[in-house]
Order: structure tokens, then C-alpha cells, then sequence
């Protein structure tokens, strides 16, 4: 929660209702700063950025007021009275005035400009000591990946902490965004940006893509969690110990919702932009080349390591590679999950391709034809 001081909203309602018979209305104002104007200020960087926005703000409506205001006073005073009435001596050049509005505005912006540099400056420069987390932002879902290897959907940081991102796309330029933090930064493939904060109050803060990147854009939304002072660490032991403690077939089920994969393959067997989850393992599909594939272990470890090198007929070659974001573990969790929803997961492996092959192949035979 921002303190008055630092809200500039909050303040000002707070002078401007100070007066007994609107105090009343304070209880109510008081919660109206965090969601309407602006959101809360909850990183050391956030009121310097606020800052300058309010000075640019207020700016522009003086001038707005002066501008607009003199122009409908102008409009009203030398309006023409009556019919016939013809335009008066106009001003032709007036050094005084030409000097005025060229000096005050190269004044406003010079002191804009150096307010701004400075504090996209600091936005720009992490501190050294920063706590460093790697972001990949990929079609449609970030990856955070922290020191010890342990990677998470969501972004977790310790309270009162520098921390840095250094963030790359896989696919497209998307961009990350903690309103809350004031921090927002492009994600960009075949490079690194890198931007930093540091969290100052412990909770949950949304975190989203901001720059337009195809259909999923909008699932691009995801939190991130300020641990309070020490816990940090306790959450990170857990939670990258989480799948182990589960059943295999649960561990993998918790995995593909996870990682995004559900948002192309389907576990229902509904049409998706990836073949469904239900009943792959096990069974024979053609590929774009027109070899036949049976979906067994290897095919499925390939698929997510590899996706490009054989792609099911009748999908896109639009998968992006997951390695180096699940482990090897969590690939065997995964595919112990397929099998228990495919009818074939349970079968030997051998009479299951045997038996499959013929009226797989043919079936989707004719539907490629
Ligand atoms: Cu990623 Cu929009």
C-alpha cells in the first residue's frame, strides 16, 4: 500500500477534502488512488517514475488550460458583431513574444529531458548485488529461471532485494510488464535486454506481455510473488523439489497445464493448433514428410526437445523447443501422463504399434488426401 506521502492522488484528495463537511468522504477516497489513477507504487523505482509522469502531467494541462481557455476568450472577443463588420489590425511580428515562446519551452523540454534520462537511467542500470533472474518470453508463456536452474511460470523475488532480469524471446518480440514496479521492457529474440527493481512491500502483483504477439497475446498474464523477508528461500527449496513429491502421472498432468503446453494440445481430445494429449501416446501418426511415426517415449522426448524434426501431418511446424525447460525428470513425468490417457498406454509397447499401425496410418491417409 502506498503511503499519502508518496501518492501524489492521495494527497491531493487529501487537501482537497480536508474540510469537516467532506471529511466523510475520506475512508472512501482513501481507496480509490490504488486501481483509478494509478497502480500501486510497490518498488523503490515506482514514485521516481511517477514523478516525472506527474510533472509532464501537470504541464500539459496548464498549457492545455491556457491554450483552450485564451482560445474561447478569443473567440467570444473578436467574434463578428454584425453583418458586414471587417477583420481589424493584426499583429505582424513581435520580437518580445517570438523570444518568449521559443526560450520557455526549450526550458521545459531541457528539464523534461534531463528528469527522464535520469531515471530511465537508473531503470536501465541494475544495481551490482542484484539478485539475477533469467525471463524467456515464448508463444504464449514466460519462463523464469533462477540461479540453481529451478524454473517457475511465475515470478517470485524476495522483498527489499534488488533483482535483474535478463530477459530473450524464443519466437516473437514480446514485452514485459509489472505495472506495480513501473517496469516495463521489450523481450526480444536473438538478444538479451535486461531491466531491474526492487521490490518494496511482500504480495502479489500482476505481470503481463504488453507488445502484441499473435493469438495467445492475452494469456500472457501471469503474477509475481514478493516473499516476505527470509521466506524467499524456504519457497524456492520447496518448490523445486514440487513434482518429485508427487505421483509421476499427477507431476506430468501439473507439468503440461504449467507450461503452457494445454494451450495448443488438447487433453480431451478436442481440435487444438497441436494434436490433442488424449490418446497420443502409443498410437501411429503420419508426419509432414509422410513417414510413419509411433508416439512412444522417444517420438514424445523429441517432440517437446526438438519439435521441428517430424511434425504430426495436418498441424504447423509451430512449436517451440522446451529445451532447457523441463529437465529430464519432468519429460518422464510428462510422458507417464500421456500414457495413463491414451487406451494404449497400458499395453506392451510392441503389440500396440503392431496392432495400431494399419488403420492409424490409413485413417490419416484419407484425411491428408
Ligand atoms: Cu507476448 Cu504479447
Amino acid at each position: 500500500m502506498p503511503t499519502p506521502e508518496e501518492n501524489p492522488v492521495l494527497n491531493f484528495f487529501n487537501h482537497a477534502v480536508g474540510a469537516p463537511p467532506l471529511a466523510a468522504l475520506r475512508p472512501f477516497l482513501a481507496q480509490l488512488p490504488d486501481s483509478f489513477w494509478m497502480p500501486t507504487q510497490a518498488s523503490t523505482n515506482a514514485g521516481e517514475v511517477d514523478t516525472v509522469f506527474f510533472i509532464i502531467y501537470w504541464i500539459s494541462v496548464f498549457f492545455f488550460a491556457i491554450i483552450v481557455g485564451l482560445m474561447a476568450l478569443f473567440v467570444v472577443r473578436y467574434r463578428r458583431r454584425k453583418p458586414g463588420d471587417e477583420a481589424g489590425e493584426a499583429p505582424t511580428h513581435s520580437n518580445t513574444l517570438e523570444i518568449t515562446w521559443t526560450v520557455i519551452p526549450i526550458v521545459i523540454s531541457l528539464v523534461l529531458f534531463v528528469l527522464g534520462f535520469k531515471s530511465y537511467m537508473n531503470i536501465s542500470t541494475p544495481p551490482r548485488n542484484a539478485y539475477e533472474i533469467s525471463v524467456t518470453g515464448q508463444k504464449w508463456q514466460w519462463f523464469f529461471t533462477y540461479p540453481n536452474g529451478f524454473i517457475s511460470e511465475e515470478l517470485h523475488v524476495p522483498v527489499d532485494r534488488p533483482v535483474k532480469l535478463v530477459m530473450t524471446s524464443e519466437d516473437v518480440i514480446h514485452s514485459l510488464w509489472i505495472p506495480a514496479f513501473r517496469v516495463k521492457k521489450d523481450v526480444v529474440p536473438g538478444r538479451y535486454t535486461r531491466t531491474w527493481f526492487q521490490a518494496k512491500d511482500p504480495g502479489t502483483y500482476p505481470l503481463l506481455c504488453t507488445e502484441y504477439c499473435g493469438t495467445g497475446h492475452s494469456d500472457m498474464l501471469t503474477v509475481v510473488t514478493v516473499h516476505e523477508s527470509g521466506r524467499f528461500e524456504t519457497w524456492m527449496e520447496k518448490a523445486a523439489n514440487l513434482y518429485d513429491t508427487m505421483p509421476p502421472a499427477e507431476a506430468g498432468e501439473m507439468l503440461v497445464q504449467r507450461k503452457g503446453c494445454v494451450q495448443c494440445h488438447s487433453l480431451d481430445g478436442a481440435a487444438g493448433i497441436g494434436p490433442s494429449f488424449q490418446e497420443m501416446y502409443g498410437h501411429t501418426f503420419q508426419t509432414t514428410d509422410g513417414q510413419s511415426v509411433v508416439s512412444d517415449e522417444n517420438y514424445i522426448r523429441e517432440s517437446i526437445l526438438d519439435p521441428m524434426a517430424s511434425v504430426i501431418a495436418g498441424y504447423e511446424p509451430v512449436m517451440p523447443t522446451f529445451a532447457g525447460k523441463l529437465k529430464d525428470k519432468e519429460i518422464t513425468y510428462i510422458i507417464t501422463y500421456l500414457k495413463s490417457i491414451s487406451s494404449l498406454g497400458g499395453l506392451e509397447e510392441e503389440d500396440a504399434t503392431a496392432e495400431e499401425t494399419d488403420s492409424e496410418s490409413d485413417a490419416t491417409a484419407t484425411e491428408v488426401d
